[in-house]
């Protein structure tokens, strides 16, 4: 058997090793050991439920208001004596959280090979993301297979020198999960959800909780969205507001009295998803939802100044703005009332997966350890089709 352990600790984590568990758990020569280290804890928990995943280990790290210090101490003692105690052939990370980073150091420590999921992409900016940015290049640099998702994440791969064999190209997990979930005639469980009005109101979309946008940007991405709304009648804002303490005092300072602003709890992904899918367009700071929306064709504005994922931008369906309060409103206001430009970004394209990316996962680790003679088929997001 080959005994592979899966950590992970947040929210979009979780979303994204789902269809690897599940992949991971079918087949016979494989043990899959999950361990969450709770980075999250809530928003972590509704995912485990929705995706039916029973962690192995549960290092239950969570602290309000947590610093990144905090985080990756925390997860690299207490992660030490579980990966001491299983050995296993493998350790899977994903992408660029505190989590990854410090479970890839532990699992280097312990000289386990590490497998890292999303591997590759860069902004070549090291405070922006921030801390993303170094997790992810810090996770390539003690990683020894890269699951790419994109062509571009491979060619950055190579460019800092990682071998070409120790990297596969398998499109994103994240389209995996959507796809097995976006359902046409879905209803929700959250009657708020249930009582918009998706036909004659147009229905925004807004994330937000990023590190580098806590504080003044935050405040004006609020403000610009309050005005919007305002100058707008027939708008209506649904914002799921990120458990982060600072994010949920700004939002309801500046949105909370707001009509036509519906603050609403994280959603759980079901929800969350499906109310994507009927939106207008999204907009948002985070990872993910550059990657979801434009599968689902809904425009994306980025509220950062730099992004990891450009192939959507290439794409167009997805414009990075930034912060900037008048920004902000200039762009969506455009999009509200220029049906052409609405029409220009809301192309439903896919450069981040076909939804078999933890199929291929799962190929290129067999092929590694000589479980199957057949590499993995890759993904070739540039033709949308297999190479
Ligand atoms: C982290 C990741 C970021 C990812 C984001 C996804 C790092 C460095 N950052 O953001 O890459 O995009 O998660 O959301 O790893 N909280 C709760 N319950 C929860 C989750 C969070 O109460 O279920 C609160 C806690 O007070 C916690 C705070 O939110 O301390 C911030 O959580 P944290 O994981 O530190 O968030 P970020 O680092 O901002
Ligand atoms: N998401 C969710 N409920 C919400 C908001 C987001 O399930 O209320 C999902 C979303 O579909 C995406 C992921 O969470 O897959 C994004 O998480 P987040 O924005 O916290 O992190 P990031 O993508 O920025 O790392």
């Amino acid at each position: 058997m080959l005994k592979i352990m899966l950590v992970f600790g947040t929210r979009p984590e979780a979303i994204k090793m789902a269809p690897l568990i599940k992949a991971l758990e079918k087949h016979e020569q494989i043990k899959a050991i999950t361990t969450v280290t709770a980075q999250h804890r809530e928003m972590l928990d509704q995912v485990l439920t929705r995706f039916g995943i029973k962690p192995v280990y549960d290092l239950n790290l969570m602290k309000p208001g947590q610093s990144l210090t905090e985080i990756t101490v925390g997860v690299l003692s207490k992660i030490e004596s579980i990966v001491s105690q299983e050995k296993p052939d493998l350790i899977l990370v994903h992408g660029d959280t505190a989590t990854t980073f410090a479970s890839s150091l532990a699992a280097f420590y312990h000289q386990i090979p590490v497998g890292h999921v999303e591997a590759g992409l860069r902004t070549d900016n090291k405070y922006s993301p921030f801390p993303e940015e170094m997790n992810r290049k810090l996770t390539g640099c003690l990683s020894d297979l890269h699951f790419a998702p994109t062509l571009t994440a491979k060619q950055a791969l190579l460019k800092e020198g990682v071998p070409s064999e120790r990297i596969v190209v398998t499109g994103n997990t994240v389209i995996d999960a959507l796809l097995q979930t976006v359902k046409p005639n879905y209803t929700f469980k959250n009657e708020a959800l249930n009582q918009l009005d998706f036909v004659d109101k147009k229905i925004i979309l807004l994330t937000a909780h990023r590190r580098e946008n806590l504080g003044e940007p935050l405040r004006d991405i609020f403000l610009a969205v309050r005005e919007i709304v305002e100058s707008n009648p027939d708008t209506e804002v649904v914002l799921p507001v990120h458990l982060n303490p600072v994010v949920q005092k700004l939002a309801r300072e500046i949105l909370g009295e707001t009509e036509r602003v519906k603050l609403v709890a994280p959603l759980e992904y079901e929800e969350f998803v499906n109310l994507m899918d009927r939106c207008y367009l999204v907009l948002t700071d985070s990872g993910g939802l550059q990657e979801e929306a434009p599968s689902l064709g809904k425009p994306v504005l980025v509220l950062r100044d730099t992004t990891e994922r450009p192939e959507a931008i290439a794409a167009g369906t997805v414009k990075l703005i930034g912060t900037n309060r008048a920004t902000i409103i200039e762009e969506t206001t455009m999009l509200l009332i220029n049906p052409r430009e609405y029409q220009r970004m809301s192309e439903a394209v896919n450069p981040y997966g076909d939804g078999k990316a933890a199929e291929r996962i799962l190929q290129a680790i067999l092929f590694h350890f000589r479980l199957s003679p057949l590499p993995a088929q890759e993904y070739d997001n540039e033709s949308g089709s297999l190479r």
